[in-house]
């Protein structure tokens, strides 16, 4: 057993001991489960990813003339490097450096992204965004981070605040960030999109259950549990689980662990927030400007923070 796998057996058990068992929600993404996210994002309910898509193109003028060109560009996650492209050719960085945890992902994608773009500059960077880091390299530029998607609303509250500091210190002073946040709106909205009808977002939510019988040679039954997502108004977010349909006993590894009929497994929240809000807690952060693009129905912003 490696490393990794022990640590992450480790965190999956106590997960599973807690009075709210909880699976985080990072297990979403084996390969199958990234298939699934990309079809979410297709799904009509699914508003946040082409309502941000839409954002980028319409404002891609005025976020370059925010952030100014040359600057080193900095993608948290950044996956297959998609939305980066829409604002490339106007923003013209000295350099965009992608950080991901997945290498092979990782140099796949910035090879990609170097062809179809030769005159940029790539520095593809291996690494967990969510700790504590420096690049492993200096260059002379204003520093701007780049976090698409509503990707913040998966962390904690408390998590938000200690990212956003974390970021700020990264790009210094004269630094800035643009990044994508899903606000808050009528919560039969929410729930359509968490709840699509082709059930695709049910399909990526179980399909962490078979994550964990491949990675971890577990035996969850897939169709003894059933999805569940639903904005919560006092905690401002959608919540996801999935509730056992019996009582039953699933092998993790050797540990038999008890659900009870109607019990649930916590998978992912969903933070939404308020402009003023999210402003608010940017400021706390060190952020003391900033700029925000919305839609004509205020579904989505894109905030520029520095
Ligand atoms: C990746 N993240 C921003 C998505 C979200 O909306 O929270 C993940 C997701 N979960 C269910 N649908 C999409």
């Amino acid at each position: 057993m490696n490393p990794d796998m022990g640590t992450s057996l480790e965190e999956i058990l106590q997960g599973l001991c807690e009075t709210q068992k909880t699976i985080s929600s990072k297990y979403f993404y084996d390969e199958h489960g990234s298939e699934l996210f990309m079809e979410i994002t297709r799904q009509p309910e699914y508003y946040l990813t082409r309502t941000e898509i839409g954002l980028l193109r319409h404002y891609a003028d005025e976020i370059t003339q925010e952030i100014g060109e040359d600057c080193l560009l900095i993608e948290y996650g950044s996956g297959s490097s998609e939305k980066i492209r829409i604002l490339l050719e106007n923003l013209r960085p000295m350099a965009y450096v992608p950080l991901d945890i997945s290498k092979e992902y990782l140099a796949a994608a910035a090879g990609a992204l170097a062809l179809e773009f030769p005159w940029l500059e790539v520095h593809a960077t291996c690494l967990d965004f969510t700790d504590d880091f420096r690049l492993p390299f200096t260059m002379d530029a204003k520093r701007v981070a780049f976090f698409p998607g509503s990707s913040i609303g998966n962390f904690g509250r408390t998590e938000t605040g200690e990212f956003l500091g974390r970021v700020r210190r990264l790009v210094g002073q004269g630094g800035g960030m643009l990044i994508g946040v899903d606000l808050k709106k009528d919560p039969a909205l929410l729930n359509a999109a968490y709840n699509d009808a082709n059930g695709i977002t049910e399909s990526f939510n179980l399909n962490i259950l078979n994550h964990l019988n491949e990675k971890f040679d577990a035996d969850f039954d897939v169709s003894e549990f059933e999805h569940l997502a639903e904005y919560e108004a006092d905690r401002g977010c959608v919540a996801m689980y999935l509730r056992s349909r019996a009582n039953q006993e699933v092998d993790i590894a050797g540990t038999q662990i008890k659900f009870s009929a109607g019990e649930r497994i916590h998978t992912e929240n969903s933070h939404k927030y308020f402009a003023d809000e999210f402003i608010d807690m940017a400021r706390d952060a060190g952020f003391s400007e900033h700029k925000l693009w919305t839609d004509a129905d205020e579904w989505f912003g894109v905030f520029y923070l520095s």
